[in-house]
């Protein structure tokens, strides 16, 4: 009678284990606004997509770095000088840069303090921005292409024979 009362009891907490441990592989990462209003009309479909501005001219970090990085008004400011510098939106960009004033860009992709992500490890392996991040230049405004989770990174993790080991992103 105890022994079928502990397997029942045993059975239960495994399920529950199990039910936690798929809770946590599909929780999304992010379920804030996949494409929010930036303070200034900056469009990727004209930058990278019509003048063909390459993604690393302006997100330099990319291949060397952690993060990727967004430009400062500075990188802006070198074209700008001189293209468009009587739209209103341009106005507005060189006067914010004269007082010195960094743009507040709304975050689109952000993990968790505690998931290490590293770009320059996955564009040594030869990934695509497209592969995270979508036809982003063909976006007028930023879009979050995929739903981040923990079994996104897993699924590609075990394709492409990389390391699934917890503290690989867990540090
Ligand atoms: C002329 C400069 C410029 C070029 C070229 C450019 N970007 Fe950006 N990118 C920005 C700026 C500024 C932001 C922040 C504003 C925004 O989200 O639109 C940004 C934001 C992003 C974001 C969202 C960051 C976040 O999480 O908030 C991604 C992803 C991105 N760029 C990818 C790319 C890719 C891929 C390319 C090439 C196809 C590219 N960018 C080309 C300037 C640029
Ligand atoms: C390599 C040159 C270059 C860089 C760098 C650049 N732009 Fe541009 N930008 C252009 C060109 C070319 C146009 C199209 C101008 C036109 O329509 O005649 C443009 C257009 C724009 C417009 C639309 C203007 C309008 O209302 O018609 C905005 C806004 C803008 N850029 C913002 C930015 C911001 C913000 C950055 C920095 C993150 C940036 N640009 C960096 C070349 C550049
Ligand atoms: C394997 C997936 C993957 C690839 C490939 C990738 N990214 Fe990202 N990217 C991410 C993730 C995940 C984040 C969020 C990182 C964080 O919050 O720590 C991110 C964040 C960003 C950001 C926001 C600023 C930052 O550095 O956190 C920019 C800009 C960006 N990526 C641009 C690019 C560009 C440009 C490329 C290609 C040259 C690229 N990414 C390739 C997954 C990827
Ligand atoms: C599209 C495929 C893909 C996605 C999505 C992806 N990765 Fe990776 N990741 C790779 C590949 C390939 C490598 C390179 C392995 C190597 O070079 O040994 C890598 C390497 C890493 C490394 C370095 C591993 C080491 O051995 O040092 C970390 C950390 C990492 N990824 C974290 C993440 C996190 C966190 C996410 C999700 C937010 C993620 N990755 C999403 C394919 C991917
Ligand atoms: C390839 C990268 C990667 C590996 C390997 C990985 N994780 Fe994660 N993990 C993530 C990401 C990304 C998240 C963010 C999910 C979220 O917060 O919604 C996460 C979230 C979590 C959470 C939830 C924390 C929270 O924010 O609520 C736990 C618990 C967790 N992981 C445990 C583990 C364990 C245990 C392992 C080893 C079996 C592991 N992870 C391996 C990427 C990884």
């Amino acid at each position: 009678m105890r022994r079928v009362a502990l397997i029942v009891v045993m059975t239960l907490l495994a399920g529950m284990l199990t039910a936690l441990l798929a809770l946590i592989y599909n929780l999304p990462l992010d379920t804030r606004d996949p494409a929010p209003v930036q303070p200034l009309a900056f469009s990727h479909s004209l930058h990278a997509g019509d003048y063909r501005i390459a993604c690393r001219y302006c997100h330099r970090g990319v291949e060397i770095s952690r993060t990727a990085g967004i430009p400062p008004l500075a990188t802006c400011q070198a074209c700008h000088l001189h293209i468009a510098s009587d739209r209103p939106e341009i106005v507005k960009l060189l006067d914010q840069m004269k007082r010195e004033e960094p743009v507040e860009w709304v975050k689109v992709y952000d993990l968790p303090e505690h998931v290490y992500f590293p770009h320059m490890m996955h564009l040594r392996a030869q990934l695509d921005c497209a592969l995270c991040h979508g036809d982003v230049a063909g976006m007028e405004r930023i879009t979050r292409s995929v739903e981040l989770k923990m079994g996104w990174c897993l699924g590609c993790h075990r394709e492409h024979l990389a390391s699934i080991d917890c503290w690989t992103c867990h540090i």
